[in-house]
């Protein structure tokens, strides 16, 4: 089960290009991504209403998609605009249009009620388009439930485990981090943690045009149901950075890391880290993009071998320890929205009790 009513991301921008049609499953629904000639990008249930065939198997006219089992063919908001061999087409024959909103590269896709849809609600990634960072869009499919990624990234103690030649250093599992949690809305997480006089790691090191002891930090934002915001980076000890200076050398990162359920045990991941130094450096977009790949695989193959077990031997009790606070407040947020979402479907259910298709007559009845 996931919350519906909110914004998830379906793509980056590059993937639905112009001219070809993107099938994508979104929680548990299969989703077609086109552009129509102006651009705009349209999801569509991707079930042809008449005997369901896919219709990306179809093909493209114009702003329209024709299925290529019967013909039928739908504009950008679902509605059958020909029904070959047909005079008219009855209102229902139609397939489900997703309000879709394109924003930082990103494509936003709202599953839920449409009427609640606000795109003022969307989360900000400046630094996705922005003249002064640089960065190369990433996608990795998982073989996890998107919440098993959404634990990982908010218990950074893994990083001493996981990642001990990539992202991590001896003192990962040792830094306790602050968590701030502000409950408006969908509620959201702002997480710090500072590594003071400590070594760079790895992937910091290979970028970074200083060496030696670092004041290193990483704080980031969280926000259901599965959107990560960090600022991330080094700077040479004693520069000022924990009070808020940040030195011309200093290394700094803004880091993306999105999850959209695609089933129950299958995740879309979106990710990206830019950087504002050596922006014309293409060499250097593509080695940072290649570390964050490389030690994004030690957690997948962690993750998926995780979800494995859970799948093997389901609903046995998981140990909590201290250092699983930021993902038991991340669960109590999507809880509560799940809660709430089928408080709102059963209130809905009580107001408008069923009807029967059929009128029924009464019996006696003229
Ligand atoms: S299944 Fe699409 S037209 Fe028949
Ligand atoms: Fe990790």
């Amino acid at each position: 089960m996931f919350i519906k009513n909110c914004w998830y991301v379906a793509a980056w921008d590059i993937e639905v290009p112009q001219d070809a049609m993107l099938a994508r499953t979104l929680l548990g629904e299969p989703v077609l991504m086109y552009r129509t000639g102006a651009g705009r990008v349209v999801a569509l249930e991707n079930r042809c209403c008449h005997r369901a065939a896919p219709l990306h198997l179809g093909r493209k006219e114009g702003d329209c998609v024709r299925c290529m089992y019967h013909g039928l063919k739908f504009d950008p908001t679902g509605a059958c605009v020909e029904i070959p061999g047909q005079e008219t087409i009855p209102a229902k024959t139609c397939v489900r249009s997703y309000p879709v909103v394109e924003r930082h590269r990103l494509v936003w896709i709202w599953m839920g009620d449409p009427a609640l849809a606000n795109p003022d609600d969307i989360v900000g990634y400046p630094w996705h388009d922005s003249p002064e960072w640089r960065m190369k869009p990433g996608y990795i499919h998982y073989q996890a439930h998107y919440q098993l990624i959404v634990d990982n990234l908010l218990d950074f103690t893994h990083l001493a485990w996981v990642h001990p030649t990539t992202l991590g250093t001896d003192s990962a599992a040792a830094i306790k981090p602050v968590i701030e949690r502000d409950t408006k809305g969908l509620g959201t997480l702002t997480i710090s943690r500072w590594y003071h006089n400590d070594d760079m790691p790895n992937l910091h090191k290979r970028v970074a045009s200083f060496e030696g002891k670092v004041d290193r930090w990483q704080t980031y934002q969280w926000s259901p149901p599965a959107l990560l915001r960090m600022d991330a980076g080094s700077a040479p000890v004693g520069t000022g950075a924990p009070e808020g200076q940040r030195v011309p050398e200093a290394v700094q990162f803004r880091h993306t890391s999105i999850q959209t359920p695609e089933t129950e045990t299958t995740s879309h991941y979106w990710f990206c880290q830019a950087r504002n130094f050596a922006l014309d450096d293409a060499q250097m977009t593509e080695q940072i993009y290649q570390g964050v790949v490389e030690a994004f695989e030690e957690d997948r193959t962690m993750i998926e071998a995780q979800q494995k077990i859970m799948s093997q031997v389901p609903n046995r009790p998981m140990i909590p320890i201290g250092s699983d606070s930021g993902m038991n407040q991340a669960r109590w947020l999507i809880d509560r929205q799940l809660k709430a979402e089928q408080a709102q479907a059963s209130a809905a259910a009580g107001a408008h009790p069923v009807i029967p298709v059929f009128p029924v007559t009464p019996v006696g009845a003229v």
